[in-house]
């Protein structure tokens, strides 16, 4: 079973809503998904109630050692992808999810404000090692000088391997994804052939290769990750050294010091 974590420390940046979208765009290649949401907010809940379908299952999992167990149970079952919805900001449940994720999914609007608040779950990741990856949402369906600067920051804060890291197609600002989650429905179910539910399937792709490209080699990294202390107090430790990155999807090595999380 695969395991992707939503999470950033900005409210708003699309958690929820990507969750949702990526979970359908999953199912309709085949995983048997279950979504978990460790924000209170119940934004997912909620939408689960609108929808009154039972899949994909949702599941409010709000205390961070429940966490573990409950994906353990989830592979048992069969589940073969598990996305978890996180509540903005550092909390223990996010931190938890991420410890025992696959890939951390940090998704950003196009604005440096945005973008700068990444540093905190960006922490998080490189302390236990995980790999992760960002994705710009809402950004203007024309492209221009927002997506622009905010490529270029990322850019600059990552000055190698961007294009690894920096998930592809961006994923515009549509009332599509407004309505689906208003509806109870996943972008891809509310309109099919819109551009927005081929954005999110081609993303959906996107992670998936990815994914598939860290399995091969995660395993013996990942072993040792569970004998390290947890180590990240935001603004207090320094963020440990990466291991040796994994080929197909590098964590990023280069960050300025403003993004290793020190006071
Ligand atoms: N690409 C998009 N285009 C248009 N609206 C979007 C898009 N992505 C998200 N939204 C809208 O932005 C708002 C915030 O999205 P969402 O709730 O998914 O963010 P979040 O990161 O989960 O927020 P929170 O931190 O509060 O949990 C919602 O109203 C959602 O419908
Ligand atoms: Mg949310």
């Amino acid at each position: 079973m695969y395991t992707i974590v939503l999470a950033t420390q900005k409210g708003g940046s699309g958690k929820s809503t990507l969750a949702i979208g990526l979970a359908l765009a999953a199912r309709q290649s085949r995983h048997s998904v279950r979504l978990i949401e460790t924000d209170k907010q119940g934004t997912l809940s909620n939408w689960q109630n609108r929808r009154g379908l039972a899949e994909p299952i949702v599941e409010p999992v709000y205390n961070a050692p429940d966490i573990e167990p409950r994906l353990r149970a989830l592979e048992r079952d069969g589940v073969t992808l598990t996305i978890i919805d996180t509540a903005s900001g550092t909390n223990a449940a996010t931190t938890t999810a991420i410890r025992h994720c696959d890939l951390c999914i940090i998704p950003s609007r196009p604005s440096v404000a945005d973008i700068e608040a990444m540093v905190a779950t960006i922490a998080v990741a490189r302390a236990w090692r995980k790999p992760f990856t960002f994705v710009l949402n809402q950004t203007p369906i024309r492209g221009g000088h927002r997506v622009n600067d905010a490529t270029s920051v990322l850019d600059q804060r990552a000055p190698r391997d961007l294009a690894e890291v920096l998930a592809q197609p961006f994923i515009a600002m549509r009332n599509d994804h407004q309505d689906a989650l208003a509806a109870g429905l996943a972008v891809g179910e509310y309109a099919p052939s819109g551009k927005s539910a081929t954005e999110i399937r081609e993303l959906w792709q996107w992670i998936d290769d990815r994914l598939n490209g860290c399995a091969a080699d995660d395993e013996e990294s990942a072993s040792e990750f569970k004998e390290e202390p947890f180590r990240f107090v935001f603004g207090q430790n320094p963020v440990r050294p990466i291991a040796p990155a994994v080929p197909q999807f590098p964590v990023w090595r280069d960050v300025e010091p403003s993004w290793d999380a020190r006071p």
